[in-house]
């Protein structure tokens, strides 16, 4: 277990390569229905993934994958979502909704040892006592899941442009709810 007061360097770890998809495909119990799975697998974009930085961690249990449906940019004073286009019908209704609820991945911090962090000083000050990160909004933990309410400024075609986010600019976006 590990306690952090001082933020490790930054680094960018979205997987450069496939994820393995073995165990996967010999849940699913027939050659063909494997076979299937690893081509759509081989065809799809490259992940996020929940898998790597934590299997090096020795971490136990089934593996889920989430995929980035938006990113983060930031530009000329707007802070925009940029959904990918083949997301674009679950925009329906946004436009409606004065806040939405974004979940974000903490990309940056995608590295064995930023999802061994369990222990934190809140607030990166070590006079604040020692929390677990379940208690805390730290950016280190086991499942690097961000989640930040936003307002809703304006949707244009597959942008929803907010009044600001607590996420990097080109952070992954995993979810958006009412
Ligand atoms: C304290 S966290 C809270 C995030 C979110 N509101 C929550 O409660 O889950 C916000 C901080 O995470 C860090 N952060 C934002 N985007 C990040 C990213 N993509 N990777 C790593 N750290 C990030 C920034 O330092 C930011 O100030």
């Amino acid at each position: 277990m590990e306690s952090l007061w001082c933020k490790p360097p930054l680094k960018c770890s979205l997987p450069r390569t496939r994820p393995q998809h073995g165990r996967r495909g010999a849940r699913l119990g027939s050659m063909a229905l494997g076979a299937l799975g690893f081509l759509a697998a081989a065809l799809a974009p490259l992940p996020v993934t929940a898998a790597s930085a934590a299997e090096q961690n020795g971490a136990a249990g089934p593996v889920y994958e989430v995929r980035p449906i938006g990113w983060v940019r930031k530009a000329e004073g707007r802070t925009t979502i940029v959904i990918e286009p083949q997301y674009q019908p679950a925009m329906m209704g946004l436009a409606d909704l004065t806040s939405i609820w974004v979940l974000y991945w903490f990309d940056r911090n995608d590295t064995p040892h930023g999802r061994s962090i369990l222990q934190v000083h809140p607030r990166n000050d070590p006079a604040n006592p020692l929390r677990g990160v379940f208690a805390t909004r730290s950016p280190f933990r086991p499942n690097l899941i961000a989640l930040s309410q936003c307002r809703v400024i304006a949707v244009r075609d597959n942008v929803i442009e907010i009044d600001g986010i607590d996420a990097l600019p080109d952070t992954p976006v995993l979810d958006i709810k009412p």
